[in-house]
């Protein structure tokens, strides 16, 4: 199994190229499986969980090519002429919950869908009621049976009022999805409205479906008897780029960040203030470093999109725990992601966590250590720590990493960091 090595201490400087959103990607992939034309994705990260769609969707039977576009992500493209099995199987959604995205799709194009329930996750229960509840309401037939979700609409799905209790992005997209080949008139009732579904939901829009309210959270969708081809531009990956930036400001470097925006961060953009980091917008990104020396403890909670995203909370808590004074972070949106704790503590930070809330008191340094990745953004976190830290860190079970960022190592060295991969380390 790899292993990342890096030696902290350096400040970060220089140009980090953001690429295509891994979780606009992922539905907008699964968004072929609607029409019988041809859809061509361009932007698309080089990814494992990409991989994994892909090998998903080819077991159902859409044709897919990739195009490697060096330096501007790559293009893929789909076709889904023929949907040859409507089943996703446990080997291959166990790996990537977001495969359960395919349901929506499967069902309204085909009116059968069988899904295998994603099961355990490391960051809590993660449930599908609110997929499973939603089709129902648009007239499907569905039964979890031997760890499948198993939905049928066999005179295909009709619109209704949706209305969600609780805010699910994937949820959103699957329901989204399915109402563009539904019979009439679907309203989804708090919707998501993060960046990726208003991504997807543009990329529908250019397939022919019939969305009103798009970037808010009531979705009205008329149903279309068949959407046709596109092409469409993947959005930049918002959480990479959070990512970096916490990176930057970490080290008290100075980091350009291209190919991104800086509206996709607003809620991190203002936290930061508060903590003495300016990030500005450049002409093709942003621009992020400290505006004084020191950086200065703040809280946050994390929420539904536009507030604090929970997939840029491990990261701020590395980035907090070497702040002056304390920061409270309190985590709402899933249960048990602390997992990076243990390891940031280990790293000679200091923090409590009490239920939902982490409390961090900054301390002067942190100390390199072998640490232990338990998920994608618990394992980057893990990498912030260690380019502050003073001596070696070697990250362990970096699969997690691969999984949801792309050249990561590369990006950073590039910057003046010293990180390197060992490939099939003991
Ligand atoms: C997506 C993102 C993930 C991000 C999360 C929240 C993708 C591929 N993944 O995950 O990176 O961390 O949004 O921003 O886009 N819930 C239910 N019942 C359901 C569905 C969800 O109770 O049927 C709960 C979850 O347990 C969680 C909360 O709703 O507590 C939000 O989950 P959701 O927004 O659905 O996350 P994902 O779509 O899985």
């Amino acid at each position: 199994m790899d292993k990342i090595c890096i030696k902290g201490g350096v400040p970060l400087e220089g140009i980090i190229p953001i690429g295509g959103a891994k979780n606009a990607a992922l539905p907008l992939m699964a968004a072929g499986l609607l029409t019988p034309e041809r859809l061509i994705l361009e932007n698309v990260p080089d990814l494992a969980d990409i991989t994994t769609m892909a090998n998903l969707l080819a077991q159902h039977g859409v044709a897919i090519s990739l195009e490697t576009v060096r330096g501007s992500g790559n293009m893929l493209k789909l076709c889904a002429a023929h949907i040859t099995s409507t089943t996703a199987p446990y080997d291959l959604v166990r790996k990537m919950r977001a495969s359960v995205l395919v349901l929506g799709p499967l069902l309204a194009r085909c009116g059968r869908a069988r899904v295998s329930l994603p099961g355990g996750c490391a960051i809590g229960p993660r449930p599908v009621d609110l997929h499973v509840k939603g089709l129902r309401r648009l007239g499907a037939e569905v039964e979890l049976r031997q760890g499948y979700i198993d939905a049928r609409a066999p005179k295909g799905l009709k619109g209704a009022e949706i209305a969600f209790p609780t805010v699910s992005v994937g949820a959103t997209e699957n329901l989204l999805m399915a109402a563009t080949l539904a019979e009439g008139e679907t309203l989804l009732i708090n919707a998501a409205r993060e960046p990726e579904i208003t991504d997807l939901a543009t990329c529908l829009v250019s397939m022919g479906a019939r969305i009103d309210g798009i970037g808010t959270d009531r979705l009205r969708i008329v149903g279309a008897g068949q959407l046709s081809g596109t092409s469409h531009m993947i959005i930049p990956d918002r959480i990479e780029t959070g990512t970096y930036i916490m990176a930057a400001a970490a080290t008290d470097g100075e980091v350009r960040l291209t190919g991104t925006r800086i509206d996709l961060v607003a809620a991190l953009v203002r936290t930061l203030e508060g903590a003495g980091v300016e990030v500005s917008a450049t002409a093709d990104g942003l621009r992020v470093r400290r505006r004084g020396g020191s950086l200065e403890g703040v809280d946050i909670m994390t929420e539904p999109y536009p507030g604090f995203p929970t997939d840029l909370q491990a990261q701020v808590m590395a980035l907090m725990a070497t702040a002056t004074g304390a920061s409270m972070i309190t985590e709402t949106i899933f249960e048990n992601r602390f997992m990076h704790v243990p390891e940031l503590t280990r790293m000679g930070a200091n923090i409590n966590v009490h239920g939902a809330s982490a409390l961090v008191r900054g301390v002067r340094a942190l100390m390199g250590a072998p640490v232990m990745a338990t998920d994608l953004r618990a394992s980057v976190s893990l990498v912030v720590a260690g380019l502050v830290a003073s001596g070696e860190t070697v990250i362990n079970r970096v699969y997690h990493l691969d999984r949801g960022y792309e050249r990561l190592e590369e990006k950073l060295a590039a910057c003046g960091a010293r990180i390197e991969r060992m490939r099939n380390a003991r």
